[in-house]
């Protein structure tokens, strides 16, 4: 199993948002979560295409490889924001199915511009429309919190949820990560991973700590607790 841990930039400091890249780059992270809010899907207004585009030359390690935006689309209509996030340097793009009418064609629409297609899942939201999509998908996200803030705790239902998740790719026999949202701290990833995540999305455990490097490091070692293999950029 290749882990992966993805900062939400939502924890950063706004004002140094280039620098905080290049810190949780450094630290070792392997994805940048950017999570756009609308103030209609979500009660909360965040950030779009715009900064998208001037964040994208700042998502590279020192080494000059390329660091995965993973854009999680929290709005409501979906598709022309999907594609101008493509325009912007997305990599991946998750949304949730709920926030649109056409499901097959809002993901055929990313995938059409190059991007990584994602479904997102609210704690209360089956994962029925798989049955319909998994095999048009590159990624599954679990919401382990109520999507429009950072800092809440993590939900425990969410775990079957995981699990359910987790057999559904199996099933599929796709290779389609499985990334888990909200919540996720050093005492808790361990049980995250072993419901069936692959990639955890982290925005107050890393960006309210002095060290984002020693945040990273103690989530890597309990990724490797327990035999499976935690690893790095692929
Ligand atoms: C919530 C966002 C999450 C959130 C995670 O709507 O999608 O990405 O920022 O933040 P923490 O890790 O603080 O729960
Ligand atoms: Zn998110």
């Amino acid at each position: 199993m290749t882990y992966r841990i993805a900062p939400s930039i939502l924890s950063a400091d706004f004002a140094r948002l280039g620098e905080e890249l290049k810190c949780v780059i450094d630290a070792g992270c392997d994805w940048i979560h950017f999570d756009v809010m609308d103030n209609h899907y979500v009660p909360n207004l965040t950030f779009g295409p715009m900064i998208c585009s001037a964040l994208k030359p700042h998502a590279r390690t020192a080494a000059g490889l390329a660091v995965p935006i993973d854009v999680h689309l929290m709005v409501q209509p979906v598709d022309a924001l999907a594609l101008a996030f493509a325009d912007a340097g997305a990599d991946l793009i998750s949304f949730h199915p709920d926030a649109v009418s056409h499901v097959h064609r809002s993901i055929q629409a990313i995938r059409a511009r190059g991007c990584q297609a994602g479904l997102a899942f609210n704690p209360a939201e089956p994962l029925d429309v798989l049955d319909w999509v998994i095999d048009d998908l590159d990624l599954i996200l679990v919401m382990s919190v109520n999507p429009g803030f950072g800092g809440q705790g993590f939900i425990d239902s969410a775990l079957r949820k995981i699990e359910d998740a987790r057999r559904r790719i199996s099933d599929s026999g796709k290779d389609i990560r499985l990334e888990v949202d909200g919540g996720i701290k050093v005492d808790n990833i361990r049980r995250v991973a072993d419901a069936g995540a692959d990639t955890f999305v982290a925005g107050s455990a890393i960006f309210g700590q002095a060290d984002y490097g020693r945040v990273v490091a103690a989530m890597r070692a309990e990724l490797s607790a327990g035999g499976r293999t935690a690893l790095i950029r692929t």
